[in-house]
């Protein structure tokens, strides 16, 4: 039932002795919604702060979300109606009682985001507008600037996190290795800084607990809708440390981001489903609405059902992009609605109030991660996991349309209350454990994005997923000195390395894992895949059965 030839992988990066280091109370690695909220809610607690961010505060995911934050604020809605539908979304691999912690604490957390000062935008009488995407049977999505969500909200964190001198931000830090006490406890991290004066280079910072608030994994990929920070660097560090990472066959991918000759980058513009949300249609070369039929809510079925539908008319046609109709809601509409997807169109040549938008699928969201508990806790004592980089269990097989920065805020919010009820003193890091020590050269980063694209994309087999593991045995024969692009490039090849393990273990479609060569969802395949790193360098894989 499990893959036989579980490849080894460095159970830490080579790196330098820290030549600095520093004490805080808590260390939140991270500066998007979930660390900032975490790092917010911690000072509540009279908690001393430190956020270290691998580039600048604003660089992560958060600020790309365009489509909004899901929650219940329409008296007409109800949390179970939205525990309904994410649980739809997920495919049988929902944690009912994590869905519950969000929908329920949600709008709660949404309106003290609101008092710290985000803006959303609002009704003529004063009330906040909702609008629907993919899987929602109601309208509960929040949204700022139109299609600027993720923009307001991570403005709002990052003037909150400054106005606080308690929380002391460190950026251009690459997070290395956790930091371990004799009894085994996280007590701080390595990491490489950027900087000037003594905090250059490699150093450690201690602390009483460490919070992962990394963001995704979406590089691993050619094309995606996460900026370049996204290398996986949260989950590929918690397996280095020995903790259990869960679900990373699911990752989502998001059907429209725009297709355009004149985006030279992994990163693609999104357009968001809002969009769909709001009327616009999904056509193929001729015209014809393919989605229709092919599920009740057609263009807004969950994302896995329509990433499929457009993949499917893309290998039956061979292009590389399908469209988006949108030229029926009006430019005043459009222009107003969604100013950041007509500014990205027609910068590109595109003007969707009178043209189609070209779009096809791009990696967007990593459903699992660093398996935690209802407090955020990992698999190891004093570490915890927010946000993307984790697997709260609230996803499943396939995350539900604007739970992504509701779950930042919501799991934040508990793991700043979970820390400040037990938080021991500062231990000192036992020595470093044996066990190898190793980085890749930065030039595997683009080949593997292209042999995780080709084999383990949308669309997998045993075959594509053979070849694919392969090539990345092969890749992880190179070795590099350590810098910050080899660091990273490590990180992708030990995240893409464990996720081709699971889906080739997976034999079954469920969700945004999608094997051609078993079609449909099976019973004996309700469970969670995990995955541990021993210190001999062997990754293992477990099943744990849905209770
Ligand atoms: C979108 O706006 O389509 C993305 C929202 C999300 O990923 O939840």
């Amino acid at each position: 039932m499990f893959v036989a030839d579980l490849p080894e992988l460095p159970c830490r990066l080579a790196a330098a002795d820290p030549g600095w280091n520093e004490t805080t109370d808590v260390l939140v690695v991270g500066s998007g919604v979930a660390g900032l909220t975490a790092a917010l809610h911690l000072r509540e607690q009279g908690l001393h702060v430190t956020v270290v961010t691998k580039v600048n505060i604003d660089d992560g995911s958060t600020r790309w979300a365009q489509g909004g934050i899901a929650a219940v604020l329409d008296p007409l809605d109800t949390p179970a109606a939205h525990a309904n539908d994410t649980e739809i979304a997920g495919v049988g691999l929902c944690d009912p009682a994590a869905v519950r912690v969000l929908v329920e604490e949600g709008p709660a957390r949404v309106r003290e985001l609101i008092r710290l000062g985000a803006s959303f935008d609002r009704h003529a009488d004063g009330s906040l507008m909702l609008t629907r995407e993919g899987g929602h049977r109601a309208d509960r999505i929040v949204h700022a600037g139109g299609d600027a969500t993720g923009a307001e909200v991570q403005r709002a964190l990052h003037e909150a996190v400054h106005r606080d001198p308690w929380i002391r931000l460190v950026e251009h830090a690459l997070v290395l290795d956790l930091l371990r006490a004799p009894d085994g406890r996280a007590c701080g991290i390595t990491l490489h800084v950027l900087g000037e004066g003594s905090e250059d280079g490699v150093g450690a910072i201690l602390a009483r607990a460490v919070v992962l608030a990394t963001g995704g994994m979406g590089q691993i990929y050619s094309s995606t809708t996460n900026p370049s920070v996204s290398t996986g660097d949260g989950v590929a560090l918690a397996l280095r440390a020995g903790a259990l990472v869960s679900d990373v066959e699911f990752v989502q991918f998001h059907p429209t981001s725009f297709v355009t000759a004149s985006v030279n980058s992994v990163q693609r513009p999104l357009i968001s489903e809002a969009l769909r949300g709001e009327g616009a249609h999904l056509v193929d070369e001729s015209g014809t609405r393919f989605m229709v039929g092919q599920h009740e809510l057609a263009e807004l079925a969950p994302r896995d059902v329509v990433a499929k539908g457009i993949h499917r008319v893309l290998l039956e046609t061979g292009a590389d992009h399908v469209y988006l109709d949108a030229r029926h809601l009006g430019r005043e509409f459009l222009e107003q609605r969604f100013p950041t997807i007509v500014a990205s169109t027609r910068a590109a040549g595109v003007d969707p109030a009178t043209e189609l938008i070209p779009v096809a699928p791009a990696a967007h969201y990593a459903s699992g991660g660093v398996r935690t508990d209802l407090a955020g806790r990992t698999s190891i004592p004093g570490l915890y996991a927010c946000g993307e980089v984790a697997c709260t269990g609230v996803h499943g097989a396939n995350r539900l349309a604007s739970n992504s920065l509701l779950e930042g805020l919501v799991f934040a919010k508990r793991i700043a209350d979970d820390i400040a009820r037990e938080l021991p003193a500062q231990a000192d890091p036992a020595p470093a454990e044996p066990g190898p020590g190793w980085v890749v050269p930065a030039a595997v980063r683009p080949e593997l994005q292209r042999t995780m694209t080709r084999g383990a994309g949308v669309l997998r087999s045993a075959d594509s997923l053979s070849a694919t593991a392969k090539e990345l045995a092969r890749l992880a024969e190179q070795r590099d000195t350590p810098r910050n692009a080899a660091w990273e490039a490590t990180n992708l090849l030990t995240v893409a390395t464990v996720l081709v393990a699971a889906a080739r273990t997976r034999r079954e479609t469920r969700g945004c894992h999608w094997r051609e060569d078993f079609p449909g969802a099976e019973d004996e395949w309700r469970g969670h895949l995990l995955h541990t790193l021993d210190r001999q360098a062997r990754l293992t894989q477990s099943f744990e059965e849905m209770a």
